[in-house]
């Protein structure tokens, strides 16, 4: 397994190097697992002058899984657009093809404390949401800065999706759906957008593919709000990728943290990026204090999606599990009479759960 190591910003190296410790319990084990580490974002304008560098670019393509910590940082955050560390991310993205992120929320039973919701509303929580990734006003052209007849100044972004780019994430959200409850909600704002309209138009008519999974509709105003009311309602949520950036950092609260949830950004073959949804929280890097339990979970999902490797995946949930039931908390998720661990800390009882 060829997996290229990208920490970025801020908290990153420190959650990814917790990763890490995870990957080299496997690799003692026997498993042979090759690690090359690269440059992006912050850290790869400071070493190359480009968020995501062409050695970068070319370690990620040779790789069969990309791990990644985070982006961003207030230094960077007045250069140009296309030198800030967000760019690098984008870029990856785009660059390889990972249309489909998969963003789980699922609530482990220790955290039903830590979570801003009360117990019974988030207990057995379990939600996949699936956001597309490479299309939408994240991409769609034009954009940029312009004066209007007034000479006043004005921002403009394109809200865009093909037919094809819908299709594809929609058949995507159909499969995992069968594997799961085989309830689909499709989040959107048909009722102003035309993109939404499209959207809607083609995930219909993809259902007919897929006769078991039982397909609703959302506008994603009332999914904001339905995701705190009554989360449990949703097994899996398809949508654009705007609405996803925002719906995925909106569920993570209620599994107790942003910590606490992986993602898995896929291509067409399942090769893909795996990253924590959080950011590089500047606010906090360089404590010890960050949960890399999002970045540990992404490396499961890496051995799922990726390798195919079920069985491991399924190890690493577990020693997670395990180090959460005996009360290892990171300050984010920590309650009285827990064990208040740091980052490393938390890396290692991982580790040795596992
Ligand atoms: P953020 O997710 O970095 O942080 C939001 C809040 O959550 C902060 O208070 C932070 O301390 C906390 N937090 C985040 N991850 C945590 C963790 N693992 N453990 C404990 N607490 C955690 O979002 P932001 O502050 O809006 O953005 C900071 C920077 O990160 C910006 O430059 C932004 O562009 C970038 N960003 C990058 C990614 C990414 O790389 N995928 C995602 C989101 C934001
Ligand atoms: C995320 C982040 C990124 C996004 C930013 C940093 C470009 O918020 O991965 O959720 O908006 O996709
Ligand atoms: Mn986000």
């Amino acid at each position: 397994m060829k997996i290229a190591v990208l920490p970025g910003d801020g908290i990153g190296p420190e959650i990814v190097s917790q990763a890490v410790k995870v990957m080299d319990v496997l690799s003692r084990e026997g498993m042979k697992i090759e690690l090359e580490y690269g440059d992006i974002g912050g850290a790869g304008y400071d070493a190359a002058g480009d968020p995501y560098p062409a050695i970068t670019s070319r370690l990620a393509k040779e790789a069969d899984a990309v791990l990644l910590g985070a982006v961003g940082g207030y230094r960077y955050d007045s250069l140009p657009r296309p030198m800030r560390p967000e760019q690098g991310l984008l870029r990856i993205r785009k660059e390889l093809n990972l249309f489909a992120n998969l963003r789980p929320a699922m609530l482990y039973p220790e955290l039903a404390g830590s979570s801003s919701l009360r117990p019974e509303v988030v207990s057995g929580l379990d939600i996949m949401i699936l956001r597309e990734l490479t299309g939408d006003i994240y991409f769609g052209q034009p954009k940029g800065l312009r004066k209007n007849d007034d000479g006043e100044r004005e921002g403009y972004d394109t809200m865009l999706y093909s037919e094809s780019e819908i299709a594809r994430i929609a058949h995507v959200a159909f499969k995992t759906a069968m594997k799961r409850k085989k309830r689909l909600c499709s989040v959107d704002k048909a009722n102003v957008l035309e993109t939404s309209v499209l959207w809607r138009e083609v995930v219909t008519a993809i259902a007919r593919d897929y006769p078991e999974v039982e397909l609703s509709h959302m506008y994603v105003d009332n999914a904001a709000m339905q995701l705190v009311r009554n989360p449990k309602q949703f097994d899996v949520i398809v949508t654009g990728n705007m609405f996803g950036d925002i719906l995925s950092d909106e569920a993570s609260m209620l599994t107790g943290s942003i910590g606490m949830l992986p993602s898995a950004s896929l291509d067409s073959q399942g090769k893909g990026l795996f990253e924590p949804i959080h950011g590089s929280a500047p606010d906090i890097a360089g404590q010890n204090v960050a949960n890399p339990l999002a970045t540990i979970l992404s490396v499961a999902m890496m051995m799922r999606h990726t390798f195919d490797d079920e069985a491991t995946a399924q190890r690493i949930e577990d020693a997670v599990r395990k180090a959460l039931f005996e009360g290892f908390r990171t300050p984010d998720i920590h309650q009285e009479g827990m064990k208040r661990v740091g980052t490393k800390e938390m890396g290692d009882a991982v580790a040795a759960r596992l």
